[in-house]
């Protein structure tokens, strides 16, 4: 089992950082965090292998912006970067910082945006394992915040990263006041309700108890995943200052890409072990939750997959960018397995 404080390590661990240690010996490590950023930028165009980099440059950045477990009060940051330090994929910053660069936008710009993002859905994941919402012991290979912890400072743990993140993001003096505001107002909406996150777990939980049609289906899915997911590819392209036009085709392309993450989420709950997965499988149908799976079957399941993949690959079409890493993005998720 990991500890808390293995971001740190595991970043020093990583084999660009370790390169880049080598050329400048006398760098300091947040000077070699940045300068990495440009060796993402440069190569990168398989997604498996671009989240595999972001990971450990997310992990060291959130890792100077989450209060260290030896500050007061102490149970809280333990649990903040218990559940944070997990292991998760990263899926979300990464996707920002894959559309911002793909606009233009320089890293260094990025960075900050994409750990909000990343606080914001861990938060989320603390309190949608809470007893009183999906009530999980498992989450990112380890036990949930509430079993390690207690409810209580599970659930100010989620508080705290809520407004860490909308702090990061005041914060962020690489960027303009009037476009951190819109990163602000971009990221609230996302989280809240009544489009965002919260109104879309309210909408899941209240389903646990009654038939849904397929249209409220994909609206539960739009609100209590999706929202964040094109939050994350719009600020990249809001940093990048894209056009309207590209903000559509972006804003296209992430909703169907939000839709896609939350199906092959619902499928995987059904087909992939806790070993993958990190968290129990096979919850979705003890709870009677609306899913994909649940209200179509498998295999119908697998053809909409399909459908909603062609549609999120095809949203990139109007964007005269070089787009094959967020193309791959969006196989990678179809076909992810974990
Ligand atoms: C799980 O998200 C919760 C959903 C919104 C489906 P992830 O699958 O991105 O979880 P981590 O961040 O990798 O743990
Ligand atoms: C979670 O959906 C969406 C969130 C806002 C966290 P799920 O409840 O299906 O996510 P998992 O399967 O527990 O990760
Ligand atoms: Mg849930
Ligand atoms: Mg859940
Ligand atoms: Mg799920």
């Amino acid at each position: 089992m990991t500890t808390p404080n293995e971001p740190a390590k595991r970043a020093e661990d990583n084999s660009h950082l370790r390169w880049l240690t080598e050329q400048s010996p006398s760098r300091s490590r947040k000077c070699n965090v940045r300068a990495t950023h440009e060796v993402i930028r440069s190569t990168a165009i398989d997604a498996k292998e671009f989240l595999a980099s972001c990971r450990a440059l997310i992990d060291a950045e959130l890792d100077l912006l989450i209060p260290k477990e030896s500050a007061e009060p102490e149970r809280v940051h333990s649990a903040i970067r218990w559940s944070l330090f997990a292991g998760g994929k990263r899926f979300r910053p990464a996707l920002l910082l894959a559309t911002g660069q793909t606009l233009g936008a320089r890293t260094d710009d990025l960075m900050r945006a994409a750990c909000a993002l990343e606080m914001i859905h861990t938060y989320s994941l603390i309190h949608d394992d809470l007893p009183a919402m999906d009530n999980d012991k498992l989450r990112r290979g380890r036990p949930t915040c509430h079993v390690k912890f207690d409810d209580a400072t599970a659930i100010l743990a989620g508080d705290a990263l809520q407004a860490l993140a909308f702090q990061t993001i005041a914060e962020d003096e690489r960027l303009s006041p009037d476009l951190r505001v819109q990163l602000v107002v971009e990221i609230a909406r996302a989280a809240g309700t009544p489009e965002g996150m919260v109104a879309g777990q309210a909408h899941d939980l209240d389903a646990e108890s009654r038939e849904v049609t397929n249209a409220e289906l994909e609206r539960i899915h739009h609100r209590k995943t999706g929202a964040l997911i094109r939050a994350a590819a719009r600020c990249g392209a809001i940093i990048a200052g894209a056009g309207a036009r590209e903000l559509e085709a972006v804003t296209e392309y992430a909703t169907n890409l939000g839709l896609l993450f939350q199906i092959t989420d619902d499928l995987l709950d059904v087909t992939a072990t806790a070993e993958d997965l990190g968290k129990t499988p096979g919850k979705d149908a003890r709870a009677s939750k609306a899913t994909y799976p649940a209200l179509y079957g498998i295999e119908a399941t697998h053809a909409q997959l399909e459908v909603v993949h062609r549609a999120t690959r095809n949203a990139l079409d109007p964007l005269e960018r070089p787009t094959q890493l967020l193309q791959s993005i969006a196989d990678f998720i179809r076909d992810r397995r974990a």
